[in-house]
């Protein structure tokens, strides 16, 4: 990185817990490798206090800001414009300054299709099924929709917000009952699990799905990415598919912000090498 200067441009996540998170790493390998003069921080903001976050933002002259739990929902209602996927989902993962205004996007789901594809993996016309209806799971399933999908099955604990994930997403979404999913699993092109099961320190059995009927032909990704190896990535392989975990999405959904922010094309292979070794 070079030493911050009068000219340096600052970026920042806002989040709470915040100290975790991995996008200082991922930016800062990225302008790093481009050369730009940027910095970019993590800052723990209160929860209640994102409106007041973005007014600091504008004020700043901040180039950018990543948004992460709890504050996604309340940077949605404080910013001047949303795109479409960014006020279908009322949540916004990313802010972009334009012309003194703040505009509200939402990465996550362009990021995992960007992954998918990454993989050799066509969306146009997959049949999907989709194991969770939570922020992640929402974003993801309308970007899957938006981009193709044939069909786009959302499995989810609580069926009312599994119908909610679902009502954007047009002819191609239908809700599935966790006990009707192995029929929707074995003809699936892409099965993804955006639930936090498998998460943290996962037992054999913590599983969020029985992955018997999963198969050769699949790609099946966990956008787990703590631990890197979920039981349910392990269980997809021991079936013969392909098997992904949530690093991929995670540095696609950080490279459009990227993009955004800077109008470079995002240096993908830089950002994933700097999370690799941290997560390995
Ligand atoms: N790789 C990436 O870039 C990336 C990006 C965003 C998120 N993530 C990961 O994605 C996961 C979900 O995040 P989120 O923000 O969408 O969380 P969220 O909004 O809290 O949603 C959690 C989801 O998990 C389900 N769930 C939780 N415990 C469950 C259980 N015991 N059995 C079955 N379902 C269960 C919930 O079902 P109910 O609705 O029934 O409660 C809900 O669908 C997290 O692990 C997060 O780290 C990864």
């Amino acid at each position: 990185m070079l030493p911050p200067t009068g000219a340096t441009r600052l970026a920042a996540v806002i989040g709470s817990p915040v100290r975790h998170s991995l996008s200082p790493r991922l930016h800062n390998a990225a302008f790093a490798a481009l050369g730009l003069d940027w910095v970019y921080v993590a800052l723990e903001v209160a929860p209640g206090d994102a409106a007041a976050a973005l007014a600091g933002m504008r004020a700043l002259g901040l180039g950018g800001l990543s948004v992460t739990t709890p504050h996604k929902e309340a940077v949605a209602e404080a910013c001047h414009h949303l795109t479409d996927d960014a006020a279908t989902l009322g949540a916004v993962n990313c802010v972009v300054p334009v012309d003194g205004e703040l505009v509200g996007h939402n990465t996550d789901g362009p990021g995992f299709v960007a992954s998918v594809r990454a993989t050799g993996t066509a969306v146009d016309g997959a049949r999907c099924v989709v194991l969770g209806a939570g922020g992640a799971a929402r974003a993801i399933s309308l970007s899957l929709a938006r981009s193709g999908a044939a069909e786009v099955a959302v499995v989810n604990r609580t069926a009312a917000r599994a119908e909610q994930a679902v009502a954007p997403l047009g002819g191609v979404g239908r809700v599935v009952a966790p006990d009707e999913v192995a029929g929707p699993l074995a003809s699936a092109d892409i099965v993804v699990n955006a639930t936090t099961v498998g998460m943290g320190e996962p037992g054999p059995d913590d599983l969020p799905v029985d992955p018997s009927p999963l198969h050769a032909g699949q790609l099946v990704v966990d956008i787990v990415y703590r631990p890197l190896e979920t039981p349910l990535l392990a269980a997809a392989r021991h079936q013969g598919a392909t098997a992904v975990n949530g690093v991929p999405m995670l540095v696609h959904q950080a490279a459009v912000a990227f993009e955004l922010w800077t109008g470079e094309a995002a240096p993908v292979e830089a950002m994933s090498l700097s999370v690799a070794e941290l997560l390995s």
